[in-house]
């Protein structure tokens, strides 16, 4: 098991927004975790990633992590790739990428070429502000930039949001190839439909509390999900 998450709690003053979740993660999987807005989906990434305080215990590949700072955790391999992508607008493309390698020590040329290969929209702008990509091509860098952290866990706080069908499309295709290459992958999906696509397994947050969990295909035909949980149709 990579990821063992035991009763997980985050509390804003009297506002309880976790609720004791427990959560696991094996090598190479996709889960999704669901809910409506406010379900308490990124105050539970960010409790895994160390950025929010909570209780509970994190163990990540058996080693107990809880009291860890965020910046030790993102050396171990655990990486949030946050709401709203959280890009350095007023450095270039390049830089933003240089930033995500801060931590190593090899050089990373290589994987930034791969990266402008694999993007060639970034590399037409490499030397340009970040504040001049689109909403995809943001979305694109935040994700290549988590890549460059070397993570054995990317967390991504709905990484669709914004983005126009075709982008949604490139994105999920995007996060299959990673998951190809051997990523293991938490995602928080607004795009229940395809999230279940992509996961293998999934859980359902309503107001802190996990109130389904399971295998993507079991969610994906359970009537409560939409109706209850998420509140969709
Ligand atoms: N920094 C904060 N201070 C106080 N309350 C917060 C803070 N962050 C989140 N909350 C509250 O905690 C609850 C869960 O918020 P959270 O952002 O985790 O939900 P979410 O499931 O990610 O929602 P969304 O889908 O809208 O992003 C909400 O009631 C929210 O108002
Ligand atoms: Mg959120």
């Amino acid at each position: 098991m990579l990821l063992d998450v035991q009763g997980i709690d985050v509390r804003y003053g009297r506002n309880h927004a976790v609720k004791s979740v427990d959560l696991t993660m094996d090598e190479r999987e996709i889960v999704t975790v669901l809910g409506a807005n406010g379900a308490g989906k990124s105050s539970l990434l960010k409790a895994i990633q160390g950025s929010e305080k909570s209780t509970g215990t994190v163990l990540f590949d058996g080693v107990d992590i809880s009291g860890w700072s965020a910046p030790r955790r993102v050396n171990a391999g655990l990486v949030l790739v946050p709401e709203g992508r959280q890009i350095f607008v007023s450095m270039t493309v390049h830089e933003n990428l240089q930033m995500g390698a801060y931590c190593r020590k090899d050089d990373v040329g290589a994987e930034i070429d791969a990266i402008y290969d694999r993007f060639p929209n970034l590399a037409a702008r490499r030397d340009m502000p970040a504040s001049v990509l689109s909403g995809g091509e943001q979305q694109m860098l935040a994700i290549s930039r988590a890549m460059l952290a070397k993570p054995r866990l990317m967390m991504l706080d709905e990484p669709s949001l914004g983005l126009s069908p075709i982008l949604v499309k490139q994105l999920f295709t995007l996060i299959e190839e990673l998951n190809g290459d051997g990523l293991t992958i938490l995602l928080i999906e607004q795009n229940t439909h395809m999230a279940l696509q992509s996961a293998d397994r999934g859980y359902v947050l309503e107001l802190g509390d996990v109130v389904l969990s399971g295998d993507a295909k079991t969610l994906q035909e359970d009537s409560r999900l939409g109706e209850a949980y998420l509140g969709t149709h």
